[in-house]
C-alpha cells in the first residue's frame, strides 16, 4: 500500500470536512483525557453540553484530584456508566501521588490508569502529546479492516497496520488518527458505506476486492439478562428515604430510593417490603406503583417498579449494611441519582 498518499488524501479530506469535537487542537493532556472518556460511551454530539460543565467545574487535574467523589458524580450526572467518572477521578488522584500532577505521555504507563484501555492511551498520547500512537475505537477498527481487507482485525493486527499509516511520514499523529476515526463515523459506516465519496477509495484493498460488506466480521453478541427490581419511595411526615449505593459495583456512589431484586415468587410490592427490613433495617407499609422505568445497562437490563410506601418502625441510622438519610424533597437536586429515579426526583423536587 502506498501509505504516503493513502495519508496525504486522508488528511487532504480532514482538513475540509468539518466534525464537533470539543477537544480537537486540544494539548491539554487532562482535557483530551476527560474528552476521552467521555467519548467512550456517549455520543460526541452529547458530551459536549458535559464536557464544558464538568471542566468549568473541575478545571485542573488537581481540582479533580482534590474533588470529593459524591461531587464528581454529580458532574457526571446524566451522561450514565459512572464507572467512567470513579475511575477517572481514581486514576486522578494515582497521577497526583505517582508523577506530581502530570498526565504522562507514555501509552504504557497511561494504560496502567484506572479506566484507561488501549484506545484511550493511544488517544491521550496521540492529541496530546503527537505521538505515533494508534488509537483504534470502533470506527478505525471498521476503517483499517476495510482498507488493509483484514479477515481476521485482531489488536496486534490492527494496530500493525495503524502504525504503518502512523509511520508514513507524512502529517502529525493527531490529525491522522482523528481523520480516520471521522472517516469511519462519516464515509466507512457499518452500512451503506459512502464508498464513491471516500478519499481513500482508490486504495482500498476490501473494495478492490468486493468485501466492503463483509469488513469487519460481526462480533457475536452476548445475551443480556434482565431483572425486575422492586423501588420504595418511603415517606416519614414531610421526609423521603434516599440510600447511597456501594463504591464497587453498577451505578457505585449514586444515591437512590432504596430496594432490590424481585425473588422468584415474589411481588415488586413484597421486594421493596423485604429489601428495606434486610438492607436499611425498617419496616414499611407499601403502597401504590408509582411508576415503571425500563433501563438498560451493557451488562444487564432492568425493569423498576417503583412503590409508594410510608414508614413504621425502625431506625436506619442503627443499620450498617448501607448509608442512609432522610432528605427534605426539595433537596434531592442535590444529590447524583441514576437516569431511571429521574422523573421522580424532578416531581418529588418540586
Ligand atoms: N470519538 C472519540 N474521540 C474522538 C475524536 N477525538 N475525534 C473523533 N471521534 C472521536
Amino acid at each position: 500500500m502506498r501509505t504516503g498518499l493513502v495519508i496525504d488524501r486522508l488528511l487532504a479530506w480532514y482538513g475540509t470536512h468539518n466534525r464537533h469535537v470539543p477537544w480537537r487542537g486540544e494539548t491539554d493532556p487532562y482535557r483530551v483525557w476527560v474528552g476521552e472518556v467521555m467519548a467512550q460511551q456517549t455520543r460526541i454530539g452529547t458530551v459536549a453540553t458535559y464536557y464544558e460543565r464538568f471542566l468549568e467545574r473541575f478545571p485542573t487535574l488537581p481540582a479533580l484530584a482534590a474533588a470529593r467523589l459524591d461531587e464528581v458524580l454529580k458532574a457526571w450526572e446524566g451522561m450514565g456508566y459512572y464507572g467512567r467518572a470513579r475511575r477517572l477521578h481514581m486514576a486522578a488522584r494515582e497521577v497526583m501521588a505517582e508523577y506530581g500532577g502530570d498526565v504522562p505521555d507514555d501509552p504504557a504507563a497511561l494504560r496502567a490508569l484506572p479506566g484507561i484501555g488501549p484506545y484511550t492511551a493511544g488517544a491521550i498520547a496521540s492529541l496530546a502529546f503527537g505521538r505515533a500512537e494508534p488509537a483504534i475505537d470502533g470506527n478505525v477498527r471498521r476503517v483499517l479492516s476495510r482498507l488493509f481487507d483484514l479477515e481476521l482485525p485482531d489488536r496486534s493486527r490492527l494496530e500493525a497496520a495503524a502504525r504503518e499509516l502512523l509511520a508514513s511520514g507524512r502529517g502529525d499523529a493527531a490529525s491522522v488518527n482523528q481523520a480516520l476515526m471521522d472517516l469511519g463515523s462519516d464515509i466507512c459506516r457499518p452500512r451503506n458505506p459512502a464508498c464513491e465519496a471516500c478519499p481513500l477509495g482508490s486504495s482500498c484493498l476490501a473494495r478492490a476486492r468486493g468485501a466492503v460488506e463483509s469488513r469487519p466480521p460481526p462480533r457475536a453478541r452476548r445475551s443480556v439478562p434482565h431483572q425486575n427490581v422492586g423501588v420504595g419511595v418511603v415517606r416519614r411526615a414531610e421526609l423521603v428515604l434516599i440510600a447511597r449505593r456501594p463504591e464497587s459495583g453498577l451505578l457505585g456512589g449514586l444515591w437512590e430510593f432504596p430496594g432490590g431484586k424481585v425473588e422468584t415468587g415474589e411481588s415488586p410490592a413484597d421486594a421493596v417490603r423485604r429489601e428495606l427490613m434486610e438492607e436499611i433495617g425498617i419496616e414499611i407499609e407499601v403502597g401504590d406503583l408509582i411508576e415503571r422505568v425500563d433501563q438498560a445497562y451493557s451488562h444487564l437490563r432492568v425493569t423498576l417498579y417503583f412503590h409508594a410506601a410510608v414508614y413504621v418502625a425502625g431506625d436506619p441510622q442503627a443499620h450498617a449494611a448501607s448509608e442512609a438519610r432522610w432528605v427534605d424533597p426539595k433537596t434531592l437536586g442535590d444529590y447524583a441519582f441514576p437516569a431511571a429515579s429521574h422523573s421522580i426526583v424532578s416531581r418529588l423536587s418540586q
